[in-house]
């Protein structure tokens, strides 16, 4: 008899589903699709030669090494490049303190591991990141939001919410948050360490997109933040607040798969137990590459030039948004990252307008999957990292002619 697969699926996979919107946007795969829907580097940036002698050095220095299991933390020299690199941005860690992932999805999955039992309660932004949703709804987390508005999380939100729930962590994404694309003021940043610290509530801080700002001051990570508060309260910097994450796929690609955790030591002890059983350590030739082709400063030479490629399409975008939209409809205006938020008004649906653009063969992601509590109908993410310049004008033009006609039949 053939096996009833569906009957043998755990309770835990119950809420794990692939949206309607995600069979959409399968579609915008096809080559003759402007696509805004993806979180996609620019193809072209990826450092090709740079990564081909990486990977002869990797081989030819690093022998088997490269080809054989590695420790479950990590390869050791990038993690000691790493920890150089938190230095650098506040953050005053040992290697003891990283812990190399394969993405920073695999350590929001670990995170969930770890810390989320059925039930239990996490704060995040609204919006927030579909993949962290993606990967703590099979824990059966249940989410707490707070309200944003285009300077980050707000402030009296948070603390209700941070007096009214013991929750397991905050989630948060203070620099060009995805989807919204927006940074958190300095001041904020500092309220929200603050009230973590207050109210008991550790901060899970995530950061892809920090490296890739386009204009304004650089601001400390919030973990920086808790460090420097620590310091003025003479306390250990390493036994913080603070679970911070970021990744390579940004600034080097995406197919490495090689990402970080900073965290406390024992934290970091339990993810790697974690890890263990998810994939052992994440691939060593990956690391070894990685390693590689970011030594000796190449990364910071590299992002000059994404941000330089990637300030210019957001400018485009902005200003073709600026001419062609019609009244009504706002946008966020982001300083760095790779996205940009779009408010159509009340009442108007996003997805309904997904399947019109993609008729018209231009796609964006909607908003309201990105709202784990509701809401956000009206709401899309649009992505400007990845097309081209030339598919920048044609895409808005044909998405600025989808929204006109959808606002002029309601
Ligand atoms: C906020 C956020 N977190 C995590 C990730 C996953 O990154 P990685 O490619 O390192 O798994 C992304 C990717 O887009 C992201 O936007």
């Amino acid at each position: 008899m053939a096996t009833q697969w569906a009957e043998l699926y755990s309770n835990r996979i119950q809420r794990m589903q692939s949206s309607a919107i995600r069979e959409i946007l399968k579609i915008t795969q096809r080559p003759d699709i402007i696509s805004f829907a993806g979180g996609l580097p620019a193809p072209e940036l990826f450092p090709t030669q740079e990564i081909i002698d990486a990977s002869q050095r990797a081989l030819e220095q690093h022998g088997i090494m490269a080809l054989q299991y590695g420790l479950t933390e990590g390869f050791t020299p990038l993690r000691e490049m790493i920890v150089e690199h938190m230095q650098r941005t506040g953050v005053n860690c040992g290697i003891n303190n990283i812990l190399i992932t394969s993405g920073s999805q695999q350590a929001l999955d670990l995170i969930g591991k770890i810390f989320i039992d059925p039930g239990d309660k996490v704060i995040v932004e609204q919006p927030t990141y579909l993949g962290a949703l993606q990967a703590w709804d099979v824990y059966d987390a249940e989410y707490i939001t707070v309200p944003t508005d285009d300077d980050g999380m707000l402030i009296d939100g948070l603390e209700k919410v941070l007096q009214s729930h013991q929750a397991k962590f905050i989630y948060a994404m203070p620099t060009f948050q995805n989807p919204m694309g927006i940074s958190t003021s300095s001041s904020r940043r500092r309220e929200i360490v603050r009230l973590a610290g207050h109210y008991n509530t550790p901060i899970v801080e995530d950061d892809p997109y920090g490296q890739l700002r386009y204009e304004g001051e650089a601001e400390l990570p919030l973990i920086g933040i808790d460090a420097q508060m620590r310091n003025e309260n003479k306390e250990q910097i390493v036994s913080g607040n603070v679970i911070y994450l970021s990744t390579f796929s940004k600034t080097l690609c995406p197919g490495f798969r090689v990402a970080w955790v900073t965290a406390p030591e024992d934290v970091i002890f339990r993810m790697v137990q974690a890890k263990q059983g998810s994939d052992l350590h994440t691939s060593t030739f990956s690391q070894v590459v990685a390693y590689e082709t970011a030594r000796d400063g190449f990364v910071e030479k590299h992002v000059k030039e994404i941000r330089r490629v990637y300030h210019e399409r957001r400018d485009l975008m902005l200003g073709l948004l600026e001419e062609l939209f019609p009244p009504g409809v706002t946008w966020t205006h982001p300083k760095g990252g790779l996205f940009l938020w779009i408010r159509l008004p009340e009442g108007m649906n996003s997805t309904e307008l997904l399947e019109k653009a993609v008729e018209q063969k231009v796609a964006f992601v909607p908003g309201s999957p990105f709202y784990p509590c509701g809401g956000g109908e009206n709401t899309m993410r649009i992505n400007f990292s990845n097309a081209t310049p030339e598919q920048i004008e044609e895409g808005v033009k044909r998405l600025a002619a989808v929204i006109k006609e959808a606002m002029q039949s309601r």
